[in-house]
């Protein structure tokens, strides 16, 4: 079973009206439960894995697990590069296997992120490999990109159109109210914005910063266009929260195999909830 670039699942899912989760994975009991979930659920699904994901669990573990994990549940998967700036980075890692790459330009000048894009795009032609980037800038911080409030800003639809249509990318992350990590309150999302940019860019928009976000919220941005919904912190939390409730109970634990089942358990729920929400379960 091969990973797959994501370019034919998120037209799908565009089709669709749904959306395709992505969830952050960092080691084998993330790769595990996301994908035994979603083939549990018949749920197209992307495993992201932060450039600090791939020097921690190490390039050639994380495209042999998830390829196995694809294997084993019968569900061909993406394996995809979430916020990836360096070119001769993404280019070692698509030669040693990964079809999908997120080219993150977004702290750069107009014309830089294009020129960015625009050569991670030619790289990846060659590959059949599909490209994500972002205009405007979400805030909030993910693993070690950490972008403060005040330099974050919202995309520009008529931007927007140029940018996809002189960098040729497959799919567009917008930036629209979401933020990464914990929001301090509720976020609003800026759907007059979503759907200007909809009305002027017809590849599939992507959802970064997705936990914490209101279900609701979440499912209107899908019926305006959002077809890929990223979440990270939402599993981060769910695993933590019940290894530290089980250390609780037994504080003397010590196998691994004890303490870590209960945080599996909590973030297959979350895994669940979010494949309703995105409306992707039954679409494999
Ligand atoms: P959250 O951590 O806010 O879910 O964001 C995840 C994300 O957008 C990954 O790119």
């Amino acid at each position: 079973m091969y990973l797959i670039s994501n370019r034919e699942m998120l037209k799908k899912a565009q089709r669709g009206g749904y959306a395709v989760p992505a969830f952050n994975v960092h080691n084998l009991e993330t790769v595990q439960v996301v994908v035994e979930t979603a083939a549990a659920l018949s749920s197209p699904v992307i495993l992201a894995g932060t450039p600090g994901t791939f020097i921690y669990a190490g390039l050639e573990y994380m495209v042999s697990i998830c390829r196995e994990a694809a294997h084993i549940n019968h569900l061909p998967v993406v394996l995809h590069l979430d916020h990836h700036e360096e070119y001769d980075d993404i280019c070692h890692k698509v030669q040693s296997g990964i079809r999908s790459v997120m080219i993150d330009g977004s702290h750069l000048s107009f014309e830089q992120n294009i020129e960015a894009v625009s050569r991670v795009v030619r790289f990846c032609q060659n590959y059949d490999v599909s490209v994500e980037a972002e205009l405007g800038r979400l805030g909030g911080q993910e693993d070690d990109l950490a972008v403060d409030s005040k330099d974050s800003f919202y995309t520009d639809p008529m931007a927007a159109k140029e940018y996809v249509s002189r960098t040729g990318i497959d799919s567009l992350a917008v930036a629209i109210g979401s933020a990464h990590g914990l929001y301090h309150g509720e976020p609003h999302l800026d759907f007059d914005r979503l759907a200007a940019i909809r009305q002027q860019v017809d590849i599939p928009l992507v959802l970064h910063g997705a936990s914490g976000i209101p279900e609701e919220q979440v499912r209107r941005a899908i019926n305006f266009g959002i077809c890929k919904v990223n979440v990270a912190t939402d599993l981060k939390i769910a695993f933590a929260d019940a290894v530290k409730a089980y250390f609780t109970e037994h504080p003397d634990a010590n196998d691994p195999r004890k303490y870590i089942t209960p945080g599996k358990e909590a973030m297959r729920k979350v895994v669940e909830t979010k494949i309703h929400i995105c409306g992707s379960a039954g679409m494999m």
